[in-house]
């Protein structure tokens, strides 16, 4: 049976494929499965955003199992933000450097209890018979005093996962894969679509 993951993103495709590894599953993506569609994001949370990507793609794609996913951090004492915003966050093409720098600026002189944060991943799953499953995964932690680190992406070099004196931008891939928001999210939806197989499949 065939996935599409509704992404353009190399490192996202990678990633679903690993945790796929040894299903009897398929996986395309967008691209391979001839699909080129730009979606408008306009939920107002990561679940309704994920369908929202989801949805679209499955209209193109009849018979296909289609998955997407919306992800982003929230900080507490910025009220949630940059929650779903954070790609687009003071502008797609501000570096990362800049974006980091204003949260840590804004919380400045915050005690480590105030700087409460976490990264949320959610993954929908549109079926062919028109099912959808949406789950969302968190890995909380807090903003760190500076950035630090040179690992993964984003805001990983402001974020403290809960339990860690690092950032997630000094851990290794595989140590960040175990304990993220997208590493829990897509192993729950890999459960669940194995599930789907062995009820639907010979
Ligand atoms: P999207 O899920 O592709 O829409 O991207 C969400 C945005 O959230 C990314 O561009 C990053 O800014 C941020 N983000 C999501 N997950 C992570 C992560 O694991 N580390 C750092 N930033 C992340």
């Amino acid at each position: 049976m065939k996935i599409i993951f509704a992404t353009g993103n190399r490192d996202k495709m990678r990633e679903i494929r690993e945790i796929m590894e040894g299903s009897s599953y398929e996986i395309c993506s967008m691209k391979e499965a001839g699909i080129d569609l730009d979606i408008e994001e306009d939920g107002s949370t990561f679940e309704e955003n994920a369908l929202i990507k989801a949805r679209a793609v499955a209209d193109l794609a009849p018979g296909a199992i289609v998955l997407a996913d919306d992800s982003g951090l929230e900080v507490d004492a910025m009220d949630g933000a940059p929650g779903i915003y954070s790609a687009r966050f003071m502008g797609h093409n501000t570096s990362y450097e800049v974006k980091n720098q204003y949260i840590l600026d804004r919380l400045a002189g915050l005690s480590a209890e105030e700087r409460t944060a976490r990264f949320a991943c959610a993954i929908a799953a549109v079926f062919p018979d028109g099912e959808e499953i949406v789950i969302r995964r968190n890995m909380e932690g807090g903003i760190g005093e500076k950035m630090a680190g040179e690992n993964g992406f984003g805001y990983d070099p402001i974020f403290l996962p809960k339990g860690y004196d690092v950032s997630s931008a000094e851990l290794p891939a595989e140590e960040k894969n175990q304990i993220s928001h997208r590493g829990k999210a897509l192993r729950a939806m890999r459960e669940k679509l194995v599930e789907y197989a062995s009820a639907h499949c010979q």
